[in-house]
């Protein structure tokens, strides 16, 4: 069995990417942070092919505990894909920010990266296969203002996929970011979609189904060396 953890699964990005991989054949693992119900619709959008867990990805001690129950119980596997996908945005001008929006973004993005991804990578060295996916923003590449804390962690996590996609090539296992544009879910539903869609070269919001694919084509054997790379899902907004 092939297993793909996909962290904040519950919603947007992150249930198309479960829903793809399902598809796929992978048996998905649905992290979540408190959402139950759209949990469980994702995983019937995966046609039960998989499994919930909820932790907080900020919180290290939380997500070792799960990631080490799950261990106990699939004694002789391992996770081979994780796609750290949960994020959130808590915008402002840097001059307004509260403190806590500043930690709260780069807690689950950036140290969320780490607490996911650090304890699964002996296994994925041990099997000399496996593939990590980030998923970074444009935010990330060119900066936005309103979003310091958010390009920051999106920032560093282009930064730390870099540095690890070295780190682990010679055991086969890649390490690549995503760098969405608009994507249509509840992270950009308060947005002004009529404005903002005239920036965009093909003139619309992208779907979160167009993420899934490109995470698909990453984990697939046929891409295995590909690597440290960050792909950008945009309509051509930044290029
Ligand atoms: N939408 C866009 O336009 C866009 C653009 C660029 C990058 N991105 C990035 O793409 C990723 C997914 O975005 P989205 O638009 O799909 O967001 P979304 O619809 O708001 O969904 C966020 C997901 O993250 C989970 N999550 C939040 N905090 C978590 C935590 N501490 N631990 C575990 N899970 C947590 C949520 O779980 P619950 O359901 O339990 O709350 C939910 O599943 C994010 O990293 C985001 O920054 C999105």
């Amino acid at each position: 069995m092939n297993y793909a953890l996909i962290t904040g699964g519950s919603r947007g990005i992150g249930r198309a990417i479960a829903v793809k991989l399902s598809q796929e054949g992978y048996h998905v693992l649905i992290n979540y942070a408190s959402n139950e119900a759209e949990a469980q619709r994702t995983l019937e959008q995966c046609g039960g092919q998989g499994e919930l867990m909820r932790f907080d990805v900020s919180n290290s001690q939380e997500t070792r505990a799960a990631l080490s129950e799950w261990q106990a119980r699939h004694e002789g596997e391992y996770i081979s894909v994780v796609v750290n996908n949960a994020g959130i945005r808590r915008d402002n001008v840097m001059a307004l920010m509260p403190e806590d929006d500043w930690h709260r973004v780069l807690d689950i993005t950036l140290s969320g990266f780490y607490n996911v991804t650090q304890p699964l990578l002996p296994a994925m060295q041990l099997h000399k296969f496996g593939r990590i996916i980030n998923m970074a923003s444009v935010s990330g590449l060119k900066g936005l203002p309103g979003q310091t804390n958010y390009s920051a962690a999106k920032g560093g996590i282009i930064a730390a996929t870099k540095a690890l996609a070295q780190e682990v090539a010679r055991r086969n296992i890649t390490v690549n970011a995503i760098a969405p544009g608009f994507i249509r879910t509840d992270m950009t539903e308060g947005l002004d979609e009529a404005t903002l869609k005239k920036q965009i070269p093909m003139g619309r919001f992208g779907t979160p189904e167009e993420v899934a694919d490109t995470v698909a084509f990453l984990v697939s054997p046929q891409t295995g060396y590909i690597t440290g790379n960050v792909i950008s899902i945009n309509g051509g907004l930044y290029t």
